[in-house]
């Protein structure tokens, strides 16, 4: 449509505010009747570069079971937010937050995944959570799935590798629509969906020790009942509540060929369709025909039940979020130097700088990301996590000058209101970690993201102190100029 109307920066309501994940925060990992979660059996890792979120192993398993060590599995420390919400969200509040994204246990309200009656402690502490957001006029947006499920359901049944971990599920949500009808307005399904093609993180199976293509055929199964519990998720959502809204959410890498060579854009092309994949299915309703090929190329054949087409046309979602980090650059040469970044790895760019853990920084991606998801699927998007993860220095007189921190998220909030000005419709943007928690990759503390310092190091040993950073006031500005003072 033609208008002479081009806007000039961020909507009257926009969603300004920060993200975490239970596993990341909460701590108490083992009182109120919670279970065990796959995330609390994920070992820190000894070096900085080393992802051990996939590293678990029957024999891992079995160790950490034994072990009740919160130091060798930090996510069932956190930072103690099960015990500390309130002073946390007052601390939001007076950034200005106007939306905060969190995610719900599935362990506090069945701890082992498969009980019928839900746990009535879990369920009201995240009423109070949500009455606490209330009080000072912040927007939960919650995440059902981040990063964990109840370990009894690997136990069980190998988690998502099975398709009755899908009942299970449409149980779990049904619990969540009808109990938080009213105060939560916006859900999301799975974290990164994409993570499943990753390994147990997401989809919380074993599955060492498989040749490559027989562990490819497991995660993408494992997969598809995600899609189809996320969209009798979205199905249920609708009908239980009609005012609430649901989204997919997508660890997005937007990927640049190497060079201009037909090969290499061709090797992005493909490198981006892979990565879209996900998002396809859930906004369209349906498996693009590029993963025909890749399937069949790849030896991955999965099984449909027969009413999974319909289920996935019926359960498309309202909007969508992904987290950006980072871009990729690709090449269809073998040869090639890699880089690091949340999960996929492509190769180095020359024209970006990256942070101490190896991501790229990449602020005009963002902008050439949100133009391409506007442009392919016409819904509201959401940016629901981007942030620097840095190591930040505590001086004597107890401030953090966290100037990278700011430079970081004031490129991207430039690059965000261009693309405003381009057309795209978005909604909202909470940055990850707006106060410092464990490290999702490695469960480090001391990769810190918050406008807000924990005094805890990677040990667990500290005081739990919170300490406001410099950005924690020039995020404050930003909000109440809603992004026009950065
Ligand atoms: C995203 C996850 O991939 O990246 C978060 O959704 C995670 O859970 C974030 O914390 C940053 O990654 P990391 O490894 O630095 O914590």
């Amino acid at each position: 449509m033609y208008s002479k109307n081009v806007p000039s920066g961020f909507p009257k309501n926009f969603l300004w505010g920060g993200a975490t994940a239970a596993n990341q925060v909460e701590g108490a990992w083992n009182i109120d009747g919670k279970g065990i979660s796959t995330a609390e059996v994920v070992k820190r890792a000894t070096n900085r570069k080393d992802f051990t979120l996939n590293e678990v192993t029957k024999q891992s398993l079995e160790e950490a079971l034994e072990d009740t060590s919160t130091t060798t599995y930090p996510k069932r420390r956190g930072i103690d937010f099960y015990h500390h919400y309130e002073e946390d969200i007052k601390l939001f509040s007076e950034m200005g937050f106007k939306a905060y994204r969190l995610s719900i246990a599935w362990t506090r309200i069945f701890p082992n995944g498969d009980e019928n009656e839900p746990n009535e402690k879990g369920l009201l502490f995240y009423d109070r959570v949500f009455e606490t957001c209330k009080k000072y006029g912040i927007e939960p947006v919650v995440t059902i799935s981040h990063y964990e499920m109840p370990l009894g359901l690997t136990l069980k049944s190998n988690g998502w590798e099975s398709r009755e971990t899908i009942d299970e599920f449409t149980k779990f949500t049904k619990v969540l629509f009808e109990r938080y009808k009213g105060q939560v307005k916006y859900w999301l399904t799975f974290n990164e969906i994409n993570a499943a093609v990753w390994g147990f993180n997401g989809t919380g199976a074993l599955d060492e020790g498989l040749p490559v293509t027989q562990k490819m055929q497991l995660r993408y199964q494992a997969l598809h009942h995600q899609f189809i519990a996320s969209a009798l998720a979205v199905l249920q959502c609708h009908e239980i509540d009609p005012e609430a809204r649901i989204g997919s959410m997508l660890a997005r890498m937007q990927t640049y060929p190497k060079t201009p060579a037909p090969g290499d854009v061709r090797a992005a092309q493909l490198q981006d369709q892979l990565n879209l994949f996900f998002t396809d299915v859930q906004v369209r309703g349906e498996y693009p025909r590029y993963m025909n090929r890749y399937f069949r190329d790849n030896g991955i054949e999965l099984e449909f039940a027969t009413s999974d087409e319909e289920t996935l046309k019926q359960g498309k979602v309202d909007f969508l979020s992904f987290s950006y980090y980072m871009s990729t650059v690709t090449s269809d040469d073998e040869d090639i130097t890699k880089a690091t970044g949340n999960f996929a790895l492509g190769e180095a760019n020359p024209y970006l700088k990256s942070s101490e853990w190896g991501w790229q920084i990449d602020p005009i991606g963002l902008r050439i990301t949100l133009n391409e998801l506007w442009d392919r699927y016409q819904i509201p998007l959401f940016v629901v996590e981007n942030g620097l993860g840095a190591v930040d220095e505590l001086t004597a007189d107890k401030k953090i000058h966290d100037d990278y921190r700011i430079d970081y998220l004031r490129k991207h909030i430039v690059e965000m209101k261009e693309s405003i000005k381009d057309g795209v419709e978005l909604m909202g943007y909470t940055t990850w970690g707006p106060i410092d928690l464990v490290s999702a990759s490695t469960s480090e503390m001391s990769k810190r993201y918050g406008f807000i310092y924990v005094d805890q190091d990677d040990d667990g040993n500290g005081s739990l102190e919170k300490i406001r950073k410099d950005s924690f006031y020039w995020f404050k500005d930003v909000i109440a100029s809603n992004g026009e003072k950065l």
